[in-house]
C-alpha cells in the first residue's frame, strides 16, 4: 500500500477526536443543548451550543420500546412534545410509578423509535422562553446516535472537538422493565471511538449502582450527580439509608472516587442561599472533592433573573463566582454566557 493510502486507512480507524486539542478548563457544558434559546434536546439546540463554543453537549437519555437511546429529560413526553394532541396515540396515555412517584402521560418506552419520530418537539417553558417557543413543531426527538453523528460532522467541518456528557435517566426503572441502558450506551460510545479516561465524554447519573455497573464495562469517565436533598433511587430500592448529603461528605466522596472521576452537584451544595435568596458562605465541597481526586461540575446556570441569587447582578457574575471557587466546569442553558464568564476571568491580570 502506498504511504498516502496507508495514512488515510489508519486515520479512518481512529476516533474522530483522536489527536485533537483538549477542551479548555473549566469546561462549558451545554445543558440539554443551548436550551435557553431552542427547545431542549433537539439537534438545533445542540448545534447552537456548538456554535456558541460549548465544550460538551449534555443529552439526558431514556429508552424507546425497541431499545433505542433517545434524548429526553423524562420518559413522560407530554411537556416537551405534541404527543397529547395526536389522536392516534390517545390510547397510550396511562399512569405509572416512576422512581416511586405516580406520573400520568405518554411514555417513551411505550413507543417505537419510528412512532416517536412522528412527534414534534415543543419548548418546555413557553411563557419564560418565548423566542425558543417560536420553534415549536419544527424538530424531532434525536437519538443518541444522531447526536454522535452531529459531533463527528461538526468536528470534520471546524477541526474543533466538542465532547459528550450523557445522563442515564431512571436507570433502575428501565432495567426493571427489560430495557437496560448501560450496555447499549457503553457499546455505542465505544463504537464511535470513545475509549479510555481521556476520551471527551463524561457519563453521569443520579443513581450509584448503574455507575458502578458502567465501571465494570467501560473505562470512560463517570460522574456522580448529587442533589440538594433526598437519596439515589437505587439506594431507596435497596433499603440503603444513605442520602446525597452523606455522599457529599469527605467519606462519601472517597467512596465515589472508587468508581467515578467527578461529581455533578446542585449548585446550592457549593453556594447555598438564605431564605431571601442571597448567597451564604460557600461550603467546602469543592476542596473536599478535589482532595478526593474528583472533578466538580455544578448545575444548572440560567440567564433569567428568576434563577439568579438575589445579590447577584447577572448570570456572568454568578458563573464567575463559581469559577473563582475552583469548579472544573458548569452546566448551563446558555453556553455563550459561560464562555463569556470564563473569558472575563482569563483576561484578568
Ligand atoms: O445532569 C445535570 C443536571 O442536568 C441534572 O439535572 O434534572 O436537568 O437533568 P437535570
Ligand atoms: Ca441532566
Amino acid at each position: 500500500m502506498r504511504t498516502g493510502l496507508l495514512v488515510l486507512f489508519l486515520a479512518a480507524l481512529l476516533p474522530a477526536h483522536a489527536g485533537a486539542p483538549e477542551a479548555p478548563t473549566p469546561i462549558v457544558i451545554a445543558h440539554r443543548g443551548a436550551s435557553g434559546l431552542r427547545p431542549e434536546h433537539t439537534l438545533a439546540a445542540y448545534e447552537l451550543a456548538i456554535a456558541q463554543g460549548a465544550d460538551y453537549l449534555e443529552p439526558d437519555l431514556v429508552m424507546t420500546r425497541d431499545g433505542v437511546l433517545i434524548a429526553r429529560h423524562e420518559n413522560e413526553i407530554s411537556t416537551t412534545t405534541d404527543v397529547a394532541s395526536r389522536p392516534e396515540f390517545a390510547a397510550r396515555r396511562t399512569t405509572k410509578t416512576i422512581d416511586g412517584k405516580k406520573v400520568t402521560g405518554w411514555f417513551t418506552e411505550d413507543f417505537t423509535l419510528a412512532e416517536l419520530k412522528t412527534l414534534r418537539v415543543r419548548e418546555r417553558l413557553p411563557q419564560l422562553r418565548r423566542d425558543s417557543a417560536t420553534y415549536d413543531g419544527q424538530f424531532t426527538i434525536p437519538t443518541l446516535e444522531e447526536i454522535l453523528q452531529l459531533l463527528r460532522r461538526r468536528q470534520k467541518e471546524t477541526g474543533r472537538v466538542t465532547g459528550l456528557y450523557p445522563e442515564t435517566k431512571h436507570p433502575s426503572y428501565f432495567r426493571q422493565i427489560g430495557l437496560p441502558m448501560e450496555e447499549k450506551l457503553a457499546a455505542l460510545l465505544h463504537r464511535y471511538g470513545y475509549r479510555g479516561r481521556n476520551a471527551p465524554v463524561f457519563i453521569q447519573s443520579f443513581e450509584v449502582a448503574n455507575l458502578k455497573r458502567l465501571r465494570q464495562i467501560t473505562d470512560l469517565p463517570l460522574v456522580q450527580l448529587l442533589d440538594e436533598r433526598g437519596q439515589p433511587y437505587d439506594f431507596q430500592v435497596a433499603g440503603d439509608s444513605r442520602t446525597y448529603a452523606d455522599l457529599a461528605t469527605p467519606q462519601g466522596l472517597a467512596q465515589i472516587a472508587t468508581y467515578a472521576q467527578g461529581i455533578g452537584p446542585a449548585k446550592g451544595l457549593i453556594l447555598p442561599r438564605d431564605p431571601t435568596g442571597r448567597w451564604k458562605a460557600p461550603t467546602t465541597l469543592v476542596t473536599d472533592a478535589h482532595a478526593a481526586g474528583l472533578k466538580v461540575h455544578p448545575w444548572t446556570f440560567r440567564d433569567e433573573k428568576m434563577f439568579l441569587p438575589a445579590d447577584c447582578p447577572d448570570a456572568v457574575a454568578e458563573i464567575r463566582r463559581f469559577l473563582q471557587l475552583g469548579v472544573d466546569g458548569v452546566f448551563t442553558d446558555f453556553p455563550a454566557t459561560a464562555v463569556r464568564a470564563r473569558n472575563s476571568l482569563q483576561k484578568m491580570p
